[in-house]
């Protein structure tokens, strides 16, 4: 029960670095592994793992045996090779958090978030990585506004587990299941249909005329087919939803591509936006699920620009890097400059090739996005009918999705206060169903049992944020007030929630001594009394948010005025003087009237 079996009958294809390496384990070592692996100890893979063990597992990361070591990893980060030479740019880890007693020679199953164990890792190393390291020499910087530094400074344990893998099964994906394949399945695919040479087109965005313009200008140019072969795992926060992009993809294909010269095939990768290095990575995917050619364009695997505005990588860097190792890959990368519209020519071209004088047009993803949402005409020369009917849908589906308002602040900050009258105001003012997620009444339900330890204050806060997550999904408005003292619970909620709407928080910031003050529940001055213990802003600390959509001190303004700044901020139309208020304002003018001397 050591290296996987190699299936009987089975073709043999040649991936990166030697034979295209599977994980999957067959015949009587599966049997064996699939009989131990309900002993060992469990591990359930976060979303990033899952695809990273995906890739292992199918062979889309073949010649790797399963996640790095420490040997293994020290070397990728520094050289981007594995120690035995072979070029890997990106370290593919197992991270654990601090505190989880992993140790070599033990053996794990690891399973998806439904518990259903996937794999054995066997630990042959345990080690603490240099998490900075890590991050310059893999992303050029630590600037968190990288999403993939993001990622390894804020989700990343900070324990890596390395050894080899032995598969049982590859995750189970019920959608588009007919658009996916394993480099096994695609690879005989093109064996079965004479597919020789086969360009492959990486993509994490909506395509338009210049993409394909791009793809058949490579086909021609160097006699081959297609392969679509755009990532469905995880890509940039605020793309596209890639439900929305494959109905795109199959639009492209249907329609533009066609199935004779293209195959449209969806990847389960966890892009890391990694640019040059991230650009070898796609290349090596590519070589192991079967192309012969692989495109790469203008910024490719972009993160963006850093807080100046100043890119992280330059827009032909990751050209340049895939170019470099694709000998040794055994890949031929075509180097797209950035295509435009020539006005003149009716015709897409290289920016290089625009005859001078020529009118050149582009429209970039920020303003497609802002045409969409202003219902603008999109203009013909740029995309084709297809594909934005199927943007203007999704779009659409977004106008009609929910929101959270998220109170956070001391105890008797105010929070109850406001949010029980906004549930009021938009219940009068608005027609989405609205609910109200109140941290004291949650404690009495959904989070009953629950303490007010660090670990059971966020356990308390994921399930509020879990909760309004789904109302938000499905269109109705989430009013929460907790404490929610940790930036980092409320962080989380915030990228959950954000997700599938808009997610505001208002921080109340009445300072401690007017909560104090206030103490409606006794609360304060039961800590006093050292009959309270954990209570915040006495014996537990409160995290102010960094960067809240509002703020209200609630010292010395109306309730009624606080609500209607929220209200304002979040655009809901207000009759100018609603009867109901004017009605408010009268009788309490006259119950003023009354009681003043
Ligand atoms: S990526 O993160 O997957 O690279 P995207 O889906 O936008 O992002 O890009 C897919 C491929 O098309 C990449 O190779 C990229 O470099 C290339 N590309 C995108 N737009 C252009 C363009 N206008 N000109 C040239 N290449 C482009």
């Amino acid at each position: 029960m050591s290296k996987p079996a190699k299936r009987s009958n089975s073709r043999s294809f040649r991936g990166h670095g030697g034979p295209l390496r599977e994980l999957i384990t067959h015949g009587e070592d599966h049997r064996a592994w699939k009989e131990k692996i309900v002993t060992l100890p469990r591990l359930n893979l976060n979303n990033r793992q899952l695809y990273d063990l995906e890739l292992l597992l199918n062979g889309g990361f073949s010649p790797l045996r399963g996640f790095l070591d420490a040997e293994n990893y020290a070397s990728v980060v520094q050289h981007g090779r594995l120690s035995d030479g072979t070029i890997w740019p990106i370290p593919i880890v197992l991270d654990v958090a601090e505190g989880r007693a992993f140790s070599a020679g033990q053996e794990i199953a690891l399973c998806d978030a439904f518990g259903k164990p996937l794999a054995v890792l066997s630990v042959t190393s345990v080690y603490r990585p240099d998490i900075l390291r890590e991050a310059t020499e893999v992303y050029g910087t630590i600037d968190p506004a990288h999403p993939g530094v993001k990622y390894l400074l804020q989700e990343t344990g900070r324990v890596y587990l390395g050894g080899e893998i032995y598969g049982l099964a590859l995750s189970d994906q019920y959608d588009f299941s007919d658009l996916r394949h394993t480099p096994r399945q695609l690879r005989e695919w093109f064996a079965t249909n004479g597919w020789e040479r086969i360009v492959g087109f990486q993509t994490r965005n909506p395509l338009h005329r210049a993409h394909v313009a791009m793809i058949q200008r490579a086909m021609a140019q160097h006699g081959a087919r297609a392969l679509l072969h755009p990532v469905v795992g995880l890509t940039k926060e605020n793309d596209v939803d890639y439900v929305t992009r494959v109905r795109c993809y199959q639009k492209i294909h249907r329609h533009h591509l066609g199935a004779e010269a293209s195959k449209l095939s969806l990847l389960p990768l966890a892009m890391r936006m990694a640019g040059p290095r991230e650009a070898v990575l796609h290349a090596i995917i590519r070589k192991n699920y079967g192309c012969t050619h692989f495109i790469v364009g203008r910024d490719h695997a972009g993160p963006g620009a850093d807080a100046t505005g100043r890119p992280f990588y330059n827009p032909y860097d990751a050209q340049t890097a895939a170019a470099k190792a694709a000998d040794e890959i055994g890949i031929e990368i075509i180097p797209m400059s950035e295509f435009v519209y020539v006005a003149e020519r009716h015709q897409y071209l290289p920016v290089n090739e625009v005859p001078t004088g020529h009118t050149v047009k582009k429209i970039s993803g920020t303003q497609l996005r802002q045409m969409l949402a202003d219902d603008a005409e999109i203009p013909e020369w740029f995309s084709f009918p297809e594909v934005i009917e199927v943007l203007r849908r999704s779009t659409q589906r977004q106008r009609n999705s929910g929101l959270t308002v998220f109170f956070t602040g001391l105890p008797s900050a105010g929070k109850s206060t406001l949010a029980t009258r906004l549930y009021a105001k938009l219940l009068e003012l608005q027609d989405k169903a609205v609910t109200l997620l109140d941290g004291d009444v949650i404690r009495q339900h959904l989070s009953k049992g629950l303490g007010f330890s660090k670990e059971d204050r966020d356990i308390n806060i994921a399930r509020i944020g879990f909760v309004a997550s789904e109302i938000t999904k499905h269109g109705g408005i989430a009013i929460c007030a907790a404490v929610s003292p940790y930036e980092e619970a409320r962080r989380k909620n915030r990228q959950l929630i954000g997700r599938y709407g808009r997610y505001v928080e208002v921080y109340v910031s009445t300072p401690l001594s007017v909560c104090r003050q206030r103490d409606p529940k006794g609360l304060y001055s039961r800590a006093a009394q050292g009959l309270s213990q954990n209570v915040t802003g006495v014996t537990d600390p409160y995290e102010p948010p960094k960067s809240p959509e509002i703020t209200i001190d609630t010292t010395d303004i109306d309730p009624e005025a606080a609500v209607e700044r929220i209200l304002q901020y979040l655009g809901i139309p207000r009759p100018e003087h609603s009867a109901s208020d004017q009605l408010r304002a009268e009788t309490r003018g006259a119950a003023r009237n009354t009681t003043s001397p």
